[in-house]
């Protein structure tokens, strides 16, 4: 089994990325980078870490024009990504051109496609919020639809709630990838993340990626966190 935790690298600067990764790679299967850090640190952040030989996970949920998606994803191909994030509700043409240029992109530069992941309704998101925005209120039907669009479009991914996973794998086709964050082992202090599951509940539950952040960054030996979830699979 390829080990499917993702450490997401939700820190500030390229300083403390790069020792917070280099002491739980033997242990993590990829990192994640989102906005804070690439805002702050740039490529560059991307770079260092292809570097080191580590998988990256490209998460700014890019949620534009088609045209303007597909450019943003050639550039992460190009950064040489293994995984990125878009909005499904960019719709139907936007996830297409997203993933036409994943697969362009790294056609002509010889690489394999970044595993390009639909967002579907955020977890900050409730039945008040989606009605504030003209969605439809059901939060479960609101995700079962643009996760149908998103496979529809030829995504081949998609970022789930914990609580979503089992809905999802009997709705979507069995080679479609779920990335899950919201995972908490049960030893970490309780904070903004209402639906969890544990890393084994969540694999059992038909996860192929793991998103863990702070039961592992913030963690007091975030070595010492990520082997023990590592070790809860197996
Ligand atoms: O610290 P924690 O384990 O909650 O971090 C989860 C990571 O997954 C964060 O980087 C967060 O931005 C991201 N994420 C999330 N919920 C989503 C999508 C992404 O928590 N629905």
């Amino acid at each position: 089994m390829q080990n499917p935790i993702i450490a997401a690298l939700d820190v500030p600067t390229v300083e403390q990325a790069l020792a917070l990764a280099r002491e739980i790679a033997p242990a993590v299967g990829a990192f994640k980078i989102g906005s804070e850090l690439f805002t702050a640190a740039g490529p560059d952040i991307v770079r260092r870490l292809r570097e080191t030989g580590a998988s990256v996970f490209l998460d700014l949920k890019f949620h534009d024009i088609p045209n303007t998606v597909a450019k943003a994803v050639a550039s992460a191909t190009r950064l040489d990504v293994q995984i990125l994030t878009i909005h499904t509700c960019g719709g139907l043409a936007m996830m297409r051109a997203a993933e036409e240029s994943a697969q362009r992109t790294a056609l002509q530069s010889g690489r394999n496609a970044p595993l390009v992941l639909g967002v579907t309704v955020l977890t900050s998101h409730d039945a008040n919020t989606l009605a504030e925005i003209g969605c439809e209120a059901n939060v479960g039907r609101q995700v079962e639809r643009l996760a149908q669009l998103a496979v529809q479009a030829g995504l081949r991914g998609l970022v789930c709630s914990p609580l979503e996973i089992v809905q999802l794998r009997q709705l979507l086709p069995a080679n479609i990838q779920l990335v899950t964050p919201g995972i908490r082992t049960g030893a970490e202090q309780a904070d903004d993340q209402k639906r969890t599951l544990t890393p084994r509940e969540a694999m059992q539950a038909g996860a192929n990626w793991l998103v863990v952040g702070r039961p592992i960054y913030a963690a007091s030996l975030p070595r010492a966190a990520a082997e023990a979830i590592l070790a809860s699979l197996n």
